[in-house]
């Protein structure tokens, strides 16, 4: 399992802001009033449902993104697919249905070969069946009130992939350059090798670009470079500041989040005046926005730290890197059955018979040690929390409902 699969753009790391509030309205330029950030559904909504599957874009819709983000790629058949990496061995049971094929990248398969491949059982089993959707599929569940960001992952694994994909969105109707009710664009294309989005340019003239960076924000030399052909740039809240955001507010770009997804998270973009929050809980980032308590199902427990690196082996016995649980309230609260997710979807269980004390904290483990009240041990024999960038950690509850994130870097 890749660590970091989930992580989205590299974020670089720098020393950690700490808002709480509730996310403050981004100020609309134009009108000179205040408006919500666009809320851009990260692979869909990965943090519930397999990311880039029809699944995980359904939910984003269901939970009012305004715009649903994937990575288009080409399969050896010249057909556009929606994944994340090059191969599909990480979201996919590509191993064991074609043992023989390593390193199982997406352009060594056709369409119909990846078809056969289940893109939801290694997520959760109520995802089992769950494929690979081409480009048009994800056309087809897409309504007319939400936008598209799609990135250009790997051109050079996908040569040509760019003119495809201005074929196909033209052919659908797509490249228009509206800008949608919600601020969003009809839909907008990203990446991080400049040289795939001007040949994209040249197919799609009125569709908007955006570069790809590393989390910080870049200078005002790189921005007034951008502005002239590109709609906006990416960077993360927790590495930029509201000073930044005005930097390239003042060269007429937009600016895009990468994932946030911490409650924390999404308030330090909305605070520093982002444009678009981008997600990996796009229900989440949405309630937040709204002013609404984060959580539907909150009871009363929260993440309250992590401990990805105790030192040694990270799955050391009664030692391992492991998730601290709080209670917040003066009442018992059980907690059975309930289990902790990563961002690469790594699970951590809590087993029967828990219950979280008035005030009180529970150590989740993920490697083996002695099961007591304030400590669950999951056994596990490899760490998997990230030691050495950041991580977010979901809270579910026995039902799949989820109650709390948690996201940290690691400075
Ligand atoms: O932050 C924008 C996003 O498209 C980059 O994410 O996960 O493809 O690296 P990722
Ligand atoms: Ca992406």
């Amino acid at each position: 399992m890749n660590k970091v699969s989930m992580l989205g753009c590299a974020v670089v790391m720098g020393a950690a802001l700490t808002i709480t509030g509730i996310a403050q309205a981004a100020p609309d330029r134009a009108a000179g009033k205040r408006t919500h950030p666009v809320v851009v559904g990260h692979r869909g909504s990965p943090g519930q449902a397999p990311e880039e599957t029809l699944a995980s874009y359904r939910d984003a819709l269901r939970d009012k993104a305004d715009v649903l983000e994937g990575d288009v790629q080409l399969t050896s058949d010249r057909q556009i697919v929606l994944l994340h990496d090059d191969t599909l061995a990480r979201t996919t049971d590509v191993e064991e249905v074609y043992p023989d094929r390593t390193p199982w990248r997406v352009g060594q398969f056709t369409l119909a070969e990846i078809k056969r491949l289940d893109a939801g059982s290694w997520f959760g089993s109520r995802y089992a069946g769950q494929r690979v959707p081409t480009l048009k599929e994800l056309l087809s569940v897409v309504d007319r009130r939400t936008g598209l960001s799609l990135e250009l992952k790997s051109p050079a694994s996908s040569p040509g992939v760019a003119t495809l994909l201005a074929g196909e969105l033209n052919a659908a109707g797509l490249t228009d350059g509206a800008t949608l009710r919600s601020g969003a664009y009809r839909v907008q294309v990203h990446s991080r090798d400049q040289e795939v989005l001007r040949e994209f340019h040249a197919s799609a003239p009125k569709v908007q670009l955006s570069y790809l960076t590393g989390g910080r924000m870049l200078g005002d030399e790189d921005l007034a470079a951008l502005a002239g052909w590109t709609v906006g740039v990416y960077a993360h809240p927790r590495v930029t500041g509201a000073a930044d955001v005005r930097r390239a507010h003042a060269k007429g770009l937009k600016v895009f989040s990468d994932p946030v997804d911490g409650p924390a998270e999404v308030s330090m973009a909305a605070n520093q005046g982002y444009d678009w929050v981008t997600s990996n809980f796009p229900a989440t980032a949405r309630r937040i926005l709204d002013g609404r308590t984060p959580f539907a199902a909150a009871n009363g427990v929260v993440v309250d730290s992590v401990f990805p690196d105790p030192g040694g082996d990270d799955a050391q016995p009664e030692n391992s890197e492991h998730v601290v649980l709080r209670n917040t309230t003066s009442r018992p609260i059980e907690v059975s059955g309930g289990y902790l997710r990563d961002q690469a979807s790594n699970l951590m269980k809590i087993g029967p018979g828990y219950v979280i004390g008035p005030g009180s904290l529970l150590r989740v483990h993920v490697g083996p040690g002695t099961n007591r009240p304030d400590a669950y041990y999951n056994g596990l024999t490899a760490g998997f929390l990230n030691n050495t960038s950041g991580d977010t950690v979901s809270f579910f509850g026995a039902g799949h409902s989820l109650i709390d994130i948690h996201s940290y870097i690691v400075p």
